[in-house]
């Protein structure tokens, strides 16, 4: 069994030596601050993301393949500088019974070091039966420090909000809510017939519809 920080993979990206690289990521041709696309950015820890999950996935099941389930929400922390390298940290903080969490820290070393952002992507592994591809059972990890254990937990709680969010859309709306769409559709259907009576009316009058 493995460790979470067994299956840790970093990638930099050299902005500081390479100019080619530094081009693509430029937001603006000025010397501005947050001066980086972050969109590509983004792009680059979706693939870190499925590199890592797959490595962990492949050590078991050597013909599974990974997709993407969900990405936590993402919020840009401080401002990236396009002249600092940046470097991506990814690791499995958590594995459910298909599914795993991985973890991805984005920052720049420096002095002091900046925290741009983290994040959190599940992915589910999947194997081909035939012509039926399905998610396939993992094994799991095991956690021997605090922090890996601390890393466990906001998983574990990451993943039951989901469940319940699940849950909660699956559920029968109630009385309240029923009344309330209800009221909605009403109000609705009264608004439409006043304009659609209002557009009739100026059409038999000949009169201008504006925007028409
Ligand atoms: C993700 C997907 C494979 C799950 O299908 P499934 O296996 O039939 O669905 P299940 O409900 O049994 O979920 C499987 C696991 O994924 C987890 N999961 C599924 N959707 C999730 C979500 N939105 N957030 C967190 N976990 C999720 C479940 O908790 C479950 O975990 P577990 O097996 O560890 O207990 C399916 O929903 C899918 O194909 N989605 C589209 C994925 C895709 O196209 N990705 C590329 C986007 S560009």
């Amino acid at each position: 069994m493995y460790r979470p920080s067994d299956t840790a993979v970093t990638q930099i990206l050299p902005f500081s030596t390479d100019p080619a690289l530094r081009r693509r990521f430029l937001l603006h041709d000025e010397p501005l601050k947050a001066n980086v696309r972050f969109g590509l950015l983004l792009e680059v820890l979706d693939k870190l993301a499925e590199d890592t999950a797959l490595a962990y996935v492949r050590r078991s099941i050597p013909e599974a393949r990974v997709v993407t389930a969900a990405i936590d929400h993402i919020r840009v922390r401080c401002e990236a500088d396009i002249s600092r390298d940046v470097v991506l940290l990814a690791q499995v903080n958590y594995v459910g019974r298909t599914s795993l969490e991985v973890g991805v820290r984005i920052e720049q070393p420096g002095d002091p070091p900046s925290h741009i952002a983290s994040c959190y992507v599940t992915m589910v592994a999947q194997t081909a039966d035939g012509q039926q591809v399905g998610s396939t059972p993992l094994p799991g990890l095991v956690f021997e420090d605090d922090l890996e254990r601390q890393r466990e937990s906001k998983a574990i709680k990451r993943r039951n909000a989901y469940r319940r969010s699940r849950e909660t859309a699956q559920q029968q709306p109630t009385r309240d809510e029923y009344a309330l769409l209800a009221r909605l559709h009403t109000t609705g259907a009264a608004w439409f017939l006043r304009i659609d009576g209002w557009l009739t009316n100026h059409q038999r009058l000949g009169k201008n519809i504006p925007g028409a």
